[in-house]
């Protein structure tokens, strides 16, 4: 399976991808933790993309391109793998099938999680990431065992910065106008798969599941 997760932020598509990956044992990358790590090493990409991610605008997309085309040479595609927040943009979809085409495979499907912006809101509010693993909770819908803890390695919880309201705001204001046309990129191809992302998060990965086949 070669997937993309299309959807607006806090979705839900960290949640499915992590949980998929684990299931189809094959690899998963997502731009947006692989940019956050950066920012918080200080290093000189992730000083480049800092003001970008604050704003809650998309960096620039030969930057993130050429992180996910790294990532890709740097695994078996033949044996599948999930991309979770790219492409952003259809020049990153059509970068994405030119980096596949070299490498000779195809992707299996697009999955769009159609989550409406109150529902999106209340996701984002209650988030919380752990700053080592980067595994997701919510404080009401998947709480940790222990308050501000990570279950998984124990790791200090936090709000991220993006997720404040004004900039939750703008990242959907982005999501509109630049990642929807993507939906009809795909739509186009016969690859798009939409999942209604509301509901329980087993419930929604269930969907998933049916829709690609397992
Ligand atoms: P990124 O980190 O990719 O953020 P995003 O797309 O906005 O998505 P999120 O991580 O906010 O949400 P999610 O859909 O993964 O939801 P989650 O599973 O956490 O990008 C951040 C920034 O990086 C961008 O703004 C941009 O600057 C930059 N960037 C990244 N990629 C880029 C690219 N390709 N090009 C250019 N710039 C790029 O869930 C959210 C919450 O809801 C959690 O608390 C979770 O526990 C809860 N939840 C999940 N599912 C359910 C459910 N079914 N019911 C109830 N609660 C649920």
């Amino acid at each position: 399976m070669r997937l993309v997760f299309l959807g607006p932020p806090g979705a839900g598509k960290g949640t499915q991808v992590k949980m998929l990956s684990k299931e189809l044992g094959v690899p998963s990358i997502a731009t947006g933790d692989v940019l956050r790590l950066e920012v918080a090493s200080g290093s000189e990409l992730g000083k480049l993309v800092k003001g970008y991610m604050e704003r809650g605008e998309l960096v620039p997309d030969d930057v993130v391109i050429s992180v996910v085309e790294k990532w890709l040479k740097g695994i078996d595609v033949k044996k599948g793998f999930i991309l979770d927040g790219y492409p952003r943009n259809v020049r990153q979809a059509s970068e994405l099938d030119r980096m596949l085409r070299e490498l000779g495979v195809e992707l299996t499907a697009a999955i769009y999680l159609n989550v409406p912006e109150d529902e999106i809101v209340r996701r984002l509010s209650g988030r919380l990431t752990c700053r080592a693993c980067g595994a997701v909770y919510h404080v009401e819908f998947n709480p940790p065992k222990e308050d501000l803890k990570c279950d998984l390695c124990g790791g200090e919880l936090y709000q991220r910065e993006d997720d404040r309201e004004d900039v939750v705001r703008r990242r959907f204001k982005v999501y509109t106008e630049s990642t929807r046309p993507v939906l009809d990129y795909y739509r186009e191809k016969s690859k798009l798969l939409v999942i209604d992302g509301v509901g329980g998060i087993e419930e929604v990965y269930e969907r998933i599941k049916r829709a690609i086949g397992l």
